[in-house]
């Protein structure tokens, strides 16, 4: 039996943007999905039930491409999920990176030489395949990696390059580089706190709904340039540690999230309520529902003032471990 677990993860920066070639900076979050794999003598196995393929699909494209295609045989297979359910927090992103590790593991991998950078990769190119062929790497980077992650078009210096990400969207090719950001012990001091709106974030009606705008409004594009530019400057004050930056640029990018019509009343009611006790706030992710996120040195006075305007909470440091194996 193996069991393996992977984070998920909040976009600290750059949601949006980074469809339109600018840089996004993720961060990986002390929830974790639980992937627990076994040989099975009664076939196909999900939770103790007959394994379907379309309602697992993520898992399905691992499968095939990880195991069913080497000659792997029928396996029991459990889910447990520490996350808000689709909620924006990389959960399929996670399921695909901790399968990958788990199968790896299996065929005896030792758990301290998983090949990180083959499971992104792997993890990526499933995510795609069980979503239409759309996604970018960023959600299963992060996962897989750990800690905090960027991706760009180009190679960013304030960033440790880690590897090159390719994918085939629409006939077109889309390259990512993809780096890890390292965070001094200093940034210790601040947890995250997302709050949950307890809707969805609609991630295609909300990418559909920003590229409508900017047909109509061409020139909105130089918002999408500033939140690429405060994308650059929030990952240098991390880098730094420097909190108090890393904060207002999160505040920034709120607002020009904002101007583009992808926040609600439910995110900005928390954003609002978390203020007074935070360094910066701003949703994350898709917008329209979904999660928004708080930088705070007083994690249980933030959490508790958006509950009070009816959030779900949860409090996490800045960058969890990536994908591991749990039982040695
Ligand atoms: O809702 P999430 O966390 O999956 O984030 C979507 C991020 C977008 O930039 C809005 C879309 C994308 O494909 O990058």
């Amino acid at each position: 039996m193996v069991l393996a677990s992977a984070p998920g993860k909040c976009i600290l920066f750059g949601e949006h943007a980074v469809v339109y070639g600018q840089p996004a900076v993720a961060v990986a979050i002390d929830a974790r999905i639980q992937i627990t794999l076994e040989e099975s003598k009664s076939g196909w196995r999900i939770d103790d039930m007959k394994f379907d393929k379309n309602r697992h699909p993520h898992l399905d494209a691992m499968l095939k491409r990880m195991w069913i295609g080497d000659g792997g045989g029928p396996l029991s297979v459990h889910i447990d999920s520490d996350l808000f359910g689709a909620a924006g927090l990389g959960s399929s992103a996670a399921i695909c990176s901790g399968v990958a590790a788990a199968l790896l593991h299996l065929g005896g991998t030792p758990a301290d030489e998983l090949p990180l950078p083959g499971i992104a990769t792997t993890a990526h190119l499933a995510e795609a395949e069980a979503q239409g062929g759309r996604a970018s790497p960023i959600d299963t980077s992060t996962s897989t990696l750990g800690g905090v992650v960027m991706v760009s078009d180009k190679k960013e210096p304030q960033a440790h390059w880690q590897y090159t990400r390719d994918l085939r969207i629409d006939g077109i090719r889309r390259t990512w580089e993809v780096h890890s950001v390292d965070l001094p012990e200093s940034i210790s001091e601040a947890s995250l706190v997302i709050g949950f709106s307890g809707r969805p974030g609609p991630t295609s009606q909300m990418v559909a709904k920003v590229a409508a705008l900017l047909s109509n409004q061409p020139e909105r594009m130089e918002d999408i340039e500033r939140i690429g530019n405060v994308t650059r400057a929030g990952a240098t004050a991390l880098s730094l540690g420097n909190l108090q930056a890393v904060g207002i640029a999160m505040n920034e990018c709120h607002r020009l999230l904002q101007g583009l019509g992808v926040s609600d009343d439910d995110l900005d009611r928390m954003v609002e309520a978390a203020l007074p006790s935070s360094l910066g706030a701003k949703l994350t992710g898709a917008g329209g529902g979904g999660c928004m996120i708080a930088l705070t040195t007083e994690p249980r006075r933030t959490a508790q003032a958006i509950e009070l305007v009816g959030g779900r909470t949860m409090v996490s440091r800045l960058g969890a471990p990536g994908v591991r194996i749990e039982n040695e």
